[in-house]
């Protein structure tokens, strides 16, 4: 696009159809390609030509309804600031931001603008763009963050992280090594379970698919009892870990993948395990915590720099059209961590 163009070809992905009682599939996207006005932007509005979409498991969607039968879909993504009435993020800037899947995103909407965060000055050259999707951006902030804000962590408690070979996982698993406490995780492959013990130091792990995970969890978790359950899932597993635990033990309610999946949240049955054990089950969520991302790069970004902190991220180079496949194979285990979009160049 010419800075003098009024208009641009715009390729979104758009929900088709809601995914009622069954996983999100490729039928329910839909890719539209349409000739739009360049907006005439308000006071602190940006335009920004979308680089490379971070797939999140949780997507958000914009007025989908009876009568429009369709839904814009807003994700994380690291954008070029084509035209701006915003002194914080000038043409030209880097931003990572509440993008809309397309080409180009029109960021308007308060709840969205208050996300954005320039990164040109925050972007090591030494690191692939991709990890400020993954280990330094969203996923690896609400880690470090839930941890430090409800984790309370003490060294030699053990705690089980589920989904721990995704991005949120990965790091939560290394933090807690680092604090000295005992680490168990579960992923659904064989390969997964591997990398946990191999690359990133895991005490022990299993997988969540062929094995009974009861008494999977139980073997791993032994006589010491579970101090901390770092439930990234939603599912029924909190009942073995509410029976496993430990006077005092916190469960971190995180994630939701098994929701993201269409299966109805879990209510556990076995609740009085809280009042008789003396537990804390809390929830977090990262919307509130903007603030606190500089110091969270300053403190993860060097170690993920050195190399002391791991992670996995792949990059899948095509057209805005693969948002939603990716997507859909992103929920469905395909990936071990991040996994990002590029549509265009950086
Ligand atoms: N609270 C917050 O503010 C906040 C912020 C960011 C993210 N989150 C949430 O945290 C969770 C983890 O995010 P992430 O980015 O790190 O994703 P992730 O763990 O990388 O998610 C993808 C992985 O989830 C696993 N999975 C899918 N369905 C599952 C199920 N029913 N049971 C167990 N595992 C399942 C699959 O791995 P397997 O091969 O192991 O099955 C898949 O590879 C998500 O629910 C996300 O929405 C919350």
């Amino acid at each position: 696009m010419s800075p003098s163009t009024s208009q641009v070809s715009n390729t979104r992905v758009l929900i088709a159809k809601i995914p009622e009682g069954v996983a999100p599939n490729n039928t329910h996207f839909e890719t539209v390609t349409q000739v739009e006005d360049v907006p005439v932007l308000k006071e602190n509005e940006i335009f920004v030509k979308n680089i490379i979409f971070s797939m999140e498991p949780y997507i958000r969607l914009d007025d989908f309804t009876e009568t429009t039968r369709q839904s814009r879909v807003v994700g994380y993504a690291i954008a070029k600031v084509l035209e701006s009435k915003n002194q914080a993020f000038p043409v030209g800037s880097t931003v990572f931001s509440s993008s809309e899947w397309g080409q180009y995103s029109h960021i308007h909407l308060p709840q969205y603008l208050k996300d954005v965060t320039r990164i040109d000055e925050i972007i090591d050259p030494s690191l692939p763009i991709s990890v400020y999707n993954g280990v330094l951006g969203v996923g690896g902030f609400t880690s470090w963050d839930s941890l430090e804000k409800i984790g309370n962590l003490k060294a030699g408690e053990t705690i089980y992280i589920s989904s721990a070979a995704g991005t949120l996982g990965q790091l939560a698993g290394q933090l807690s090594k680092r604090k000295g406490l005992r680490v168990i995780g579960s992923a659904g492959t064989d390969a997964k379970v591997q990398f946990l013990l191999n690359d990133l130091g895991f005490d022990a792990a299993f997988n969540y698919k062929t094995q009974d995970k009861r008494q999977a969890l139980t073997e791993a978790v032994g006589p010491a009892g579970l101090d901390i359950y770092y439930d990234l899932i939603g599912d029924v597993t909190v009942e073995i870990a509410l029976d496993l635990m430990n006077p005092h033990g916190r469960v971190l309610a995180v994630g939701l993948l098994a929701w993201h999946q269409n299966a109805r949240p879990h209510v556990p049955t076995n609740m009085i395990n809280i009042l008789y054990k003396q537990l804390r089950y809390e929830g977090y969520t990262v919307f509130d915590r903007h603030e606190f991302f500089p110091q969270f790069l300053q403190e993860i970004g060097p170690l993920v720099a050195d190399g002391s902190i791991k992670y996995t991220d792949t990059v899948v180079e095509a057209g805005v059209e693969a948002l939603g496949e990716t997507y859909v194979d992103l929920l469905g285990g395909k990936y071990t961590g991040k996994v990002s979009v590029q549509i265009a160049e950086f």
